[in-house]
């Protein structure tokens, strides 16, 4: 590492952020927490002859992309490899195969260019998102993270150390999306398919809501929901009868939604914090966006949403991540840094 290589403390470093964690690559330029530019090869099309990712087919897609994605965003910035002075990358969690392509890309990199490596781990990217979001935002706070990964509410009780207050005790509310999404035939990804039906129906059917109650504490089940749709659409096919597909996706997203929304506030609530955010994919569900902006407000409480180019997975909030990393003083990654698929995002004690 032998230009500027101590970077500690700097907010004006400029930095390319590679993310290839699951179906799109994406690279991103930022000089502290500026955004110059941000461009995402997206593989969505590709996979959705299959029904889903097929991770084998996301990194040799990835491979391909790279290159291309990486130069596009440097001339968007109007910067060139050798103006660089850092390399961010999502190291995990993630797809091992597509994670190694942008690890490995980063790593060559900082070893042409000789400049710092930081592996950015990709849920803390997404609660980042909020940083580059709203500058002014500040911890302590509580973040909502739900994605196709990860449905769990984090104290931030610092830049650096994010503590678990409660997760799912079985599936992550995106991938309830996306496995409802299948039973209905509708295309993947199946999230963004019913936000959209959901918004020109009703909620009519009664859905379970697991874990509501404040006796639950804070945890999350997606099963009971899951199992709760593939029955009702069953016994509807049984009987010959269709399903008012808007008003079903309307009743499971606020089965699937709800839930999360009030815990975060009581969560807020009984910590004292006055401000809360939202971090994942599923954070670009419409129903979700005003619903936490309306529950927040009602308790008083500050409510931070990133904008929806930040929530789905882009390397912009990796890139951001590692700006926090860079001003905090962490030390950057080794060369030897590897992809970890089951990376957790938490540190600290679970409540
Ligand atoms: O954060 P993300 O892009 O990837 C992971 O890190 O998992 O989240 C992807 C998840 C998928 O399950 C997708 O269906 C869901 O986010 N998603 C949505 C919406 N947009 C994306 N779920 C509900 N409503 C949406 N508008
Ligand atoms: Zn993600």
């Amino acid at each position: 590492m032998k230009k500027n290589s101590n970077l500690s403390g700097r907010t004006d470093v400029l930095l390319l952020a590679v993310e290839s964690s699951c179906d799109e690559t994406s690279v991103a330029v930022l000089r502290g927490n500026k955004l110059l530019s941000l461009v995402t090869g997206t593989q969505i099309p590709i996979h959705r002859r299959f029904g889903g990712v097929v991770p084998e087919v996301a990194s040799r897609n990835h491979t391909l992309a790279i290159n291309a994605v990486a130069e596009e965003a440097l001339s968007k910035a109007g910067v060139g490899f050798a103006d660089l002075e850092a390399v961010a990358v999502t190291y995990g969690a993630g797809l091992a195969g597509a994670l190694l392509v942008g690890v490995s890309y980063a790593k060559a990199l900082a070893f042409a260019l000789q400049i710092p490596l930081y592996g950015v781990n990709h849920i803390r990217g997404h609660i980042a998102a909020n940083y580059l979001a709203y500058p002014d935002l500040q911890p302590p706070y509580v973040c909502l993270v739900v994605s196709g990964g990860h449905t769990a509410i984090v104290e931030i009780d610092s830049y650096l150390t994010h503590r678990l207050i409660g997760s799912t005790v079985d599936d992550a509310v995106g991938e309830a999306f996306d496995k409802v999404a299948r039973c209905l035939n509708l295309p993947y990804p199946g999230g963004p398919e019913i936000d959209r039906l959901a918004q020109k129906g009703s909620p009519t059917i009664a859905f379970p809501r697991m874990c509501k109650d404040e006796k639950d504490g804070v945890r999350f089940s997606y099963s009971g929901i899951k199992t709760f749709a593939i029955n009702y659409l069953h016994n509807l096919e049984q009987k010959g009868e269709s399903v008012a597909i808007e008003d079903f996706c309307a009743s499971f997203t606020c089965a699937a939604i709800d839930v999360p929304v009030e815990k975060t506030v009581w969560a807020a609530k009984t910590r004292g914090l006055s401000k809360i955010a939202v971090a994942g994919g599923v954070s670009a569900n419409s129903y979700l966006r005003n619903k936490l902006q309306q529950e927040g407000k009602k308790a008083g409480l500050s409510v931070y949403i990133p904008p929806m180019t930040y929530c789905t997975d882009n390397a912009a909030m990796i890139g951001m991540e590692a700006q926090i990393l860079i001003r905090e003083g962490v030390s950057p990654s080794p060369l030897s840094l590897n992809a970890q698929p089951a990376l957790r995002f938490e540190n600290g004690e679970k409540a």
